[in-house]
């Protein structure tokens, strides 16, 4: 089946986790599009959609769906995002879109993680595809210099600035055996926004195409 194919069924089948009434965490990619589409088709039974993207936002508002503001909403009961990698253990990279900051906030703030994904995002460890580390601009050089400290090649995402202005390093050559000790390490580096990897706080549920990850 194609790699397409298996992201709209991911996000089709994401919706059996939607209830009636819910505010629904929303991610970003071109997964979280199908997420969307299918989530249009319910618009009316549900309360609104909260979003972790400029892109999303269009997207919902084009399909009719209300975007509310996370702080007027408390905790969500669900997220639905995309992945970039995906271990045995729900721990992801994510951050291809650049839109990891506001996903690790509302993954943050959901009771329920389910994440979407084709079956060529599986992997046995983390860091194939290049970690995306979110930066203040003034801290790019400085953060780089730190992450090759730690094995790490990071590249400087040029010309894309995130929604929330910043800037993006993806980390080439990392095996990443202990996530979570990486998540937290890069976290405190002076001028690191956010990490795209996604340890500390993993998905509940990853659904590769329709079916659910053991
Ligand atoms: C955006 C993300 C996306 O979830 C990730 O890049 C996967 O995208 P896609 O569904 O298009 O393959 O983390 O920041």
């Amino acid at each position: 089946m194609s790699k397409d194919n298996e992201k709209r069924l991911a996000g089709e089948a994401a919706i059996r986790y939607v209830e009636d009434g819910m505010v629904v965490g929303v991610g970003t990619g071109s997964t979280v599009a199908y997420f969307i589409d299918a989530l249009a088709r319910r618009r009316d039974r549900i309360a609104g959609a909260v979003s972790s993207s400029e892109q999303s936002t269009r997207l919902l508002r084009e399909r009719g769906i209300e975007v509310l503001d996370l702080n007027a909403v408390g905790e969500l009961p669900l997220y639905v995002d995309g992945a970039d990698e995906c271990d045995p253990h729900k721990r992801l990279i994510k951050g291809g879109g650049a839109a990891l900051t506001r996903e690790k906030i509302v993954a943050a703030a959901s009771k329920r993680f389910v994440c979407i994904i084709d079956s060529g995002k599986r992997v046995d460890i983390l860091g194939k595809f290049p970690l995306p580390v979110e930066v203040i601009p003034m801290a790019r050089s400085y953060v780089a210099r730190e992450i090759v400290k730690r094995g790490g090649r990071p590249v400087w995402r040029d010309g894309v600035v995130t929604d929330n202005g910043n800037w993006i390093l993806d980390v080439h050559g990392l095996s990443i055996v202990d996530p979570i000790g990486l998540e937290r390490d890069l976290n405190q580096l002076a001028g690191v926004v956010t990490v795209g990897l996604f340890a500390q706080r993993p998905a509940d549920v990853v659904l590769v195409g329709d079916r659910e990850m053991a």
